[in-house]
């Protein structure tokens, strides 16, 4: 996602930490803000000299075909342990270390939300970058636009972006999300003292996300790649965006939720 994205999943979470995680959160971001304010804070350090090594971190090429096929398989498509679900497993075993924990908790952040764009898991046309696409008359690509452009038009729908995060939030609390959102998150959740239980929650949502590949990123996209996907490709995609930011923003609370209940004293 681009920084609307990860602010919108950032807020989303903010609201569903319990006191625990809250305290820990505070305390460990201090004066760098709140959730919102740090999520995009992983784009901007992967384009420094330090930061070189964490670029790979954002996605998971999966190397299926889709629209015809989609699946996950994780010695295929991680190989070298360098794709965002062996980063959210790194990070998530560094969140109760005083020395690691603001870099991996702003890591965390982000990564939580760049697993649930279908781009960020998907290896065709280097997960949509090379697809070169027209919305609203102006030059871009398929990344792009799942990253960007359509969430900036799904903020503009629900009026602002603090609206369309309260939107979300109430959608899940008691609205249409509410009979599912348990349902979004992981049977193999964050179970502190199992060595890959993190590595197998963020594969269910990696599948989750490449999911949505077949049945409507790529399947439209071929069935019309000249159109101006600003017109009916956006209308279909807005309720994608909108669940994706959702369970975004549902999975990385109770994420933290369960890590920090693991920690041990202060931070
Ligand atoms: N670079 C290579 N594959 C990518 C993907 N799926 N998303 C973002 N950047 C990429
Ligand atoms: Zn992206
Ligand atoms: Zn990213």
């Amino acid at each position: 996602w681009g920084s609307e994205g990860h602010a919108i999943v950032g807020s989303i979470a903010q609201n569903f930490l319990d006191s625990n995680a809250q305290s820990y959160v505070s305390k460990i971001l201090a004066s760098n803000g709140d959730m919102a304010a740090v999520s995009s804070w992983a784009d901007s350090y992967k384009f420094t000299t330090a930061g070189a090594f964490s670029k790979p971190l954002h996605y998971v090429d999966i190397k299926d075909a889709p629209p015809t096929t989609c699946g996950f398989d994780e010695s295929r498509d991680c190989p070298n342990g360098g794709c965002i679900n062996t980063a959210i497993q790194t990070y998530t075993n560094q969140l109760c270390d005083a020395s690691t924990n603001l870099d991996a908790l702003r890591f965390l952040i982000h990564f939580f939300g760049d697993i649930t764009q279908p781009l960020h898991n998907s290896n065709r046309d280097v997960g949509g970058n090379s697809d070169k696409i027209n919305y609203k008359g102006a030059n871009t690509n398929l990344h792009h636009i799942w990253d960007t452009e359509m969430v900036q038009d799904r903020i503009a729908q629900n009026s602002d972006q603090a609206t369309y995060v309260n939107n979300l939030i109430n959608s899940i609390t008691s609205g249409s999300y509410a009979s599912q959102a348990a349902s979004w998150i992981s049977q193999h959740s964050y179970n502190a003292g199992s060595q890959y239980g993190n590595n197998l929650a963020s594969i269910d949502y990696s599948i989750d996300s490449d999911t949505y590949g077949c049945s409507y990123v790529w399947s439209n996209y071929d069935a019309n790649p000249s159109q101006d996907f600003s017109g009916s490709y956006f209308s279909g995609a807005a309720s994608i965006i909108d669940i994706q930011l959702a369970k975004g923003g549902y999975r990385l609370a109770q994420h933290l939720n369960a890590a920090f209940a693991g920690c041990s004293g202060s931070t």
